[in-house]
């Protein structure tokens, strides 16, 4: 049976009270925690940083999902690494020398993962995806939670399923932005291993009943 992991995104957390949202991810059935990092440059936004990755790495046992969402990521690496994340995903579209940047990655001992925009195509991938072990695909334009999903993101997927088959199948795919139950069951039939989700679990009556519910899609 194909892996089922949900990663709850703290973009949508309550950052006037970011202890308390671990404490409930802590005791939820999430698998992993989502971290959106954004310079105000690569995207039209700027989150949080190396310093929230690293006092929250303290108060969790749940692996760091770290999606960088900045440019020139190389100078970076290492102080996310030491910071805790487990998985460390750059953007296809920030990296002049990808293979480079995911070797970096992975001399970390940390996961490497590469993701695409929405308008980047899967064929993008197919000299970088036996060196990864995972591929994130943007079902939002990146930079901001709560937007609507795209559609266009089920066809990529499909397209990316069958190049990981032929190529590295141990790669996980993860999609990111818009995931609900209805977008969320249709990503995993596809053969999707994580979604992310931050405004649907954080914005519920009960997140922690979310994510059970999301993950048994
Ligand atoms: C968008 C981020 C997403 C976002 C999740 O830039 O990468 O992780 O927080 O989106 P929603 O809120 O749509 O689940
Ligand atoms: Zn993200």
């Amino acid at each position: 049976m194909e892996k089922k992991l949900i990663a709850p995104s703290i973009l949508s957390a309550n950052f006037n009270n970011l202890g308390a949202d671990i404490k409930m991810l802590n005791e939820s059935e999430a698998d992993w925690i989502h971290f959106d990092v954004m310079d105000g440059i690569f995207v039209p936004n700027i989150s949080f940083g190396i310093p929230v990755i690293d006092h929250i790495a303290q108060i969790t046992p749940k692996p760091l999902d770290v999606h960088l969402m900045i440019v020139d990521p190389d100078k970076f690496i290492v102080p996310f690494a030491q910071a805790g994340a487990s998985i460390i995903t750059v953007h296809y579209e920030a990296c002049v020398h990808l293979h480079r940047t995911v070797a970096c990655i992975k001399e970390q001992g940390k996961k490497a993962s590469v993701c695409l925009n929405p308008h980047s195509p899967v064929s993008l991938l197919e000299n970088i995806i036996t060196d990864v072990d995972m591929v994130l695909l943007m079902s939002v334009n990146p930079g901001f939670g709560g937007q609507k999903f795209i559609e266009g993101t089920y066809n990529k997927l499909t397209q990316l399923k069958h190049l990981i088959e032929n190529k590295n199948p141990n790669c996980l795919i993860e999609v990111d932005g818009g995931v609900n139950y209805q977008t969320g069951a249709r990503l995993f039939a596809l053969g999707a291993n994580v979604l992310v989700a931050g405004n649907f679990v954080f914005s519920s009556d009960s997140p922690q009943e979310t994510i059970r519910n999301l993950k048994n899609l």
